[in-house]
């Protein structure tokens, strides 16, 4: 499915309350010096939809999964914020960090399940795939008869693709993509309202990644679960994903829906992840890489996070730390001392933490080639590539006199 068709798809959970709502995350890694992994993140899963989260490595996406599933061990820890989770079609909602033993234990599996980024180390090695679908029953009280255990495991691990032969087979005698399936299936036993997906296919190759992704898109069609999906791959989220939450340095730096993230990109960090990867569709194309690395966590964050790789930087970026805001929505209230109104997640308009959309820093809006074409014309190539600009700074590409990274260019 091509992100478009992604966006043309309806956007499942309609104005149903999110089964999962996160408000102003803090998660800190206490060590010699306090890591602040992820730093007041807020978002809104509606039921039935996925929503992709990508970013760098390091940027908190896996700290941001087990916030959501209690499931951060120490030293890492929730220090701020709230996680809500609301089951379909009830008022009542649950605070997810406040869950303890036995409530803890019913709740997580049976409401919000994860399938974690490597499937080798997830599994047990020395037990067979049945004992490890049968395990997941055991821990949740689930009293079935020994041949009833069999056939839900049975029936489960066929829902994903495996012959239901391979019960009796231990996870190294598994191919990558069939242990990929055993983890989608024990996370599909006890039918969760959410799935929690971190990298499940970075490991493999591209024709499993995508049997196993359109997998995924018929067991969510079938069952309603919703799908938190985490990559590095922004291209892969674009394609599967109807909301995307882009993290940068521990925070969300933009949100919306995936089409428009692609069509019109308003964090330079996202122009910057579109321009990364190819295109199998599009023309010829140059990729820019970012230059640079993002900060360390365990140092205070001054002003923006992106200061030190944005191209588009200017005066206020290194000392005001910008929200995510819906850009244009500045109608400042008589006595409002804050112009641009922090955006509810889960709203249908993109938002986004970027000085360049407050008015109050530019009143004229961002500037023009903020959307940076994420396919240039053949004659922007051809026209790089006669100046000897291919592997070479960017700046008489991008407008920019900040950027040192190399450029790739890419036959699509
Ligand atoms: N146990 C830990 N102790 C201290 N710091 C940690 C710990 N686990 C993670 N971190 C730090 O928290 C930050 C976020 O890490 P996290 O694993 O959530 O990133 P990620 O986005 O999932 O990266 P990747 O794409 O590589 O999986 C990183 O700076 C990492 O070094
Ligand atoms: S706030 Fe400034 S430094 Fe940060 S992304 Fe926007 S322009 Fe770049
Ligand atoms: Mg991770």
């Amino acid at each position: 499915m091509t992100a478009t068709e992604a966006a043309r798809r309806r956007v499942p959970g309609g104005s149903a309350p999110p089964v999962l709502s996160l408000r102003d995350v803090v998660v800190e890694y206490a060590a010699e010096t306090t890591v602040r992994a992820v730093r007041g993140v807020s978002l809104d899963i509606a039921p039935g939809e996925v929503v992709g989260v990508a970013g760098e490595s390091g940027c908190g996406k896996s700290t941001l999964a087990y916030a959501m599933t209690r499931l951060l061990r120490p030293p890492g820890a929730v220090t701020e914020g709230s996680v809500t989770f609301t089951p379909a079609g009830s008022e009542e909602a649950v605070d997810v960090l406040a869950l303890d033993g036995q409530e803890l234990q019913a709740f997580r599996w049976a409401r919000i399940a994860m399938v974690f980024q490597s499937a080798m180390s997830a599994l047990n090695p020395v037990v067979t795939i049945e004992r490890q679908i049968s395990d997941v029953f055991a821990a949740h009280g689930v009293k079935l008869s020994r041949a009833a255990k069999h056939e839900r495991c049975a029936d489960l691990i066929e829902l994903v693709g495996i012959d239901r032969a391979r019960l009796s087979s231990f996870p190294h005698e598994l191919s990558g993509g069939m242990r990929q399936r055993v983890m989608i299936a024990m996370a599909l036993a006890l039918r969760p309202d959410v799935i929690i997906m971190d990298e499940p296919t970075t490991a493999l190759d591209v024709v499993v990644q995508r049997e196993i992704l359109a997998e995924i898109d018929r067991l969510r069609d079938m069952f309603g679960f919703a799908v938190v999906f985490i990559t590095h791959d922004l291209s892969l989220l674009l394609e599967i994903s109807d909301h995307i939450a882009i993290m940068y340095a521990g925070r969300v730096v933009e949100y919306g829906e995936a089409a428009e993230i692609l069509a019109r990109p308003k964090h330079p960090y996202t122009v910057g992840l579109i321009d990364s990867f190819p295109s199998l569709r599009g023309a010829r194309r140059v990729l820019r890489g970012i230059p640079g690395s993002p900060p360390d966590l365990s140092r205070p964050v001054h002003g923006c996070s992106f200061e030190p790789r944005c191209r588009h930087a200017f005066a206020p970026c290194p000392t005001v730390d910008p929200a995510l805001r819906v850009p244009g929505r500045a109608s400042r209230a008589p006595g409002d001392a804050d112009p641009d109104r922090t955006v509810s997640p889960g709203s249908a308009l993109t938002s986004v933490a970027c000085l360049l959309h407050e008015t109050r820093f530019r009143p004229g809006g961002p500037p023009a080639d903020l959307h940076t074409p994420s396919h240039p014309s053949r004659a922007e190539v051809d026209r790089a590539t006669a100046a000897g600009l291919t592997g070479a700074p960017t700046g008489s590409l991008g407008g920019s006199t900040r950027e040192t990274s190399t450029e790739t260019e890419v036959r699509a």
